[in-house]
């Protein structure tokens, strides 16, 4: 038996591409439709808090309409045989991974399936449209309730446990995502300095790709990421 390596892939929205959520930065991206100040922020919450939780509900009832695809399913299998080596971080805030099986998924931007309460600051899982009405279940307060998403300005989750993983990684590998935000884009040299293999899977190669990682692979996510997992599989057997 080949002894695991410390495994951790982060995802980004290419990822949920093919299963026809949008991605932020494509031609048809959200950012092309909207402004970030604008939907967001805590300042755009703060200033309208319909147009926040608009933009949200929308993504929310896209999120639940849609399934997952074979990269999702390609990642469960990998943390299926990987057990504890295996870590993945998600900068998505839909639950397709969740769905193709995977558990302790760290959602560092939040969910969308989640809210946020402002008054009791407890978290309730939340699956229909946000209004400025919405009661909390947990302490019944009303126009209290924000999505569970980490905005622009805030401080993504699960950094701690993020950075522990990546100290400890052997293989990195970033699937989908432009690279673009941080601190996640940084996650790449964080797995250099342990001394990881870092691997990108994207449709396309990002501009910064070649110097950042060790390997380039581009295509398709539910054709790249199957073709990954089982590589690995295949190469560490139990
Ligand atoms: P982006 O929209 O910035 O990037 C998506 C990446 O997915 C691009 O590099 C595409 O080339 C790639 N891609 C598209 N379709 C693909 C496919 N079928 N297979 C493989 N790759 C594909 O999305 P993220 O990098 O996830 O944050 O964006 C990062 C953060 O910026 C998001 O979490 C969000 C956003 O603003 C917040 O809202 C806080």
């Amino acid at each position: 038996m080949n002894e695991f390596p410390n495994i951790v892939v982060l995802t980004g929205a290419g990822i949920s591409a093919e299963s026809g959520l949008e991605t932020f930065r494509g031609s048809d991206g959200t950012w092309n439709k909207y402004k970030v100040e604008d939907v967001a922020t805590p300042e755009a919450f703060a200033r309208s808090p319909r147009l926040v939780n608009d933009f949200y509900n929308k993504r929310r009832r896209d999120a639940l309409k849609a399934s997952p695809n074979k990269a999702h399913f390609a990642l469960a299998a990998l943390q299926k045989h990987f057990t504890e080596s295996f870590v993945l971080v998600t900068q998505n805030v839909d639950d397709l991974h969740e769905r193709a099986g995977s558990t302790n998924v760290l959602h560092m931007h939040g969910r969308l399936n989640q809210v946020l309460c402002l008054s009791c600051h407890k978290k309730s899982e939340w699956l229909t449209d946000v209004t400025e009405t919405s009661v909390c279940p947990h302490c019944h307060a009303k126009a209290s309730l924000r999505p569970d998403i980490v905005w622009f300005g805030e401080i993504p989750y699960y950094m701690e446990k993020i950075e522990n993983a990546l100290s400890r990684a052997d293989i990195f590998a970033a699937i989908g995502t432009s690279g673009l935000v941080y601190p996640a884009a940084g996650f790449v040299n964080l797995a250099r300095l342990s001394g990881a293999e870092c691997l990108e899977i994207n449709l396309a190669a990002n501009p910064h790709s070649y110097t950042l990682f060790d390997e380039v692979i581009s295509g398709p996510a539910t054709k790249t990421v199957p073709e990954f997992a089982q590589k690995l599989i295949e190469k560490y057997q139990h």
